[in-house]
């Protein structure tokens, strides 16, 4: 079931549209059309208490001031471009530089900033809109289509869709901060990752090129371990992210299986792509949420399924280019079970 309202207003006077979408067991979804942005995601646990499961602020004006990205799509290149620029087809494209040297998250005004189409079907809310040839300084016009499925069976789906007029670069995510006991610091959540490798960064927390084994290090999560566990160890690696900023080398089948401390409530994601960021909320300071709820340091997590970020500098990396006229399609999946 979809319901569509008015979220609130951006500072210029847009409305920001909302649209919800629920299912018969009490899991309701609520995307807004600016920033394509999950705002609020319940899950009922086994006790039957609705737990909201991703931070998210009550207005739309923190949205437009939202620097950590809460729930929002990022785009057109999520993640970083090193050096802020990229070559294709010989020639040199500039970006922002929003990150140190470097470009974060499409830059200066990405996907999160921006008003997309927003309409529902009968379980689904679909984002659209056109990036503009030159926006941000990437070529093309990028006609981007992002879909929220909600199924009877709990799961989340996200399916991104993207084709352009000429050869581009793309790499999208969601950028939700999950805590699935709806509060609280999320160094207690248990996670498992499915990856045997993951990539080492630089101190921008941008790739080096090189794939480092998780085996005997705090990265390694194959076994399910409470996230706090090596979080403070002393390792280079932990060092250059705050933390963990790293993307892992998903092995296929699961990419990451994440449990509340007190809840009960699981979250398995599952991708078609090959990458996943995972973020342990490093740079989140202290903010009021959605009803007046405290968002603090590593009060929630950022599981970000996507490509290798700075995918076009290494060889061995999947390729982020898109060719005009072909298309590019990748989801992800969130389930959720309640123990
Ligand atoms: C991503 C990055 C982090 C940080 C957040 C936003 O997850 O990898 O380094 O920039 O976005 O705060």
């Amino acid at each position: 079931m979809t319901e569509e309202f008015i979220f609130g207003k951006l500072s210029d006077g847009t409305p920001v549209r909302a649209a919800k979408l629920s299912n018969k067991n009490g899991m309701c979804l609520t995307v807004l059309d600016y920033g394509a942005t999950v705002q609020s995601l319940i899950v009922p646990n086994a006790a039957g208490k609705p737990i909201d499961v991703v931070l998210g602020y009550e207005s739309a004006q923190e949205y437009e001031e939202n620097d950590a990205y809460l729930g929002a799509v990022v785009g057109r290149v999520g993640n970083r471009i090193g050096g802020a620029a990229f070559s294709l087809g010989g020639k040199t494209y500039t970006l922002a530089k929003n990150d140190g040297a470097n470009t974060l998250h499409g830059g200066t005004r990405g996907f999160d900033k921006r008003t997309w189409d927003l309409c529902c079907g009968e379980n689904e809310i679909v984002l659209h809109r056109v990036s503009p040839d030159g926006e941000e300084g990437y070529p093309g016009n990028l006609d981007v289509q992002v879909r929220y499925a909600l199924g009877e069976d709990n799961v989340l789906t996200i399916a991104y869709t993207a084709t352009s007029d000429a050869d581009t670069v793309v790499n999208l995510t969601n950028h939700s901060y999950f805590n699935l006991d709806g509060g609280g610091s999320v160094l207690n959540h248990k996670l498992t990752i499915g990856a045997e490798r993951f990539l080492e960064n630089d101190n921008g927390c941008l790739p080096t090129g090189k794939f480092l084994s998780v085996a005997g290090t705090p990265f390694d999560f194959r076994e399910e371990k409470v996230i706090g566990r090596d979080i403070c160890q002393e390792n280079e690696q932990l060092r250059c992210g705050s933390g963990y900023d790293h993307n892992y080398v998903l092995s296929g089948g699961t990419a990451a299986i994440l449990r509340g401390a007190e809840s009960g409530l699981c979250m398995r994601v599952t991708t078609d792509l090959p990458g996943m960021q995972f973020y342990s909320g490093n740079f989140l300071t202290p903010r009021r949420g959605k009803g007046g709820q405290q968002i603090d340091y590593r009060y929630g997590i950022c599981l970000e399924t996507q490509l290798f970020p700075n995918g076009l500098q290494f060889w061995g990396f999947p390729s982020p280019i898109l060719h005009a006229g072909e298309q590019m399609y990748s989801e992800t999946s969130f389930a959720f079970t309640a123990e």
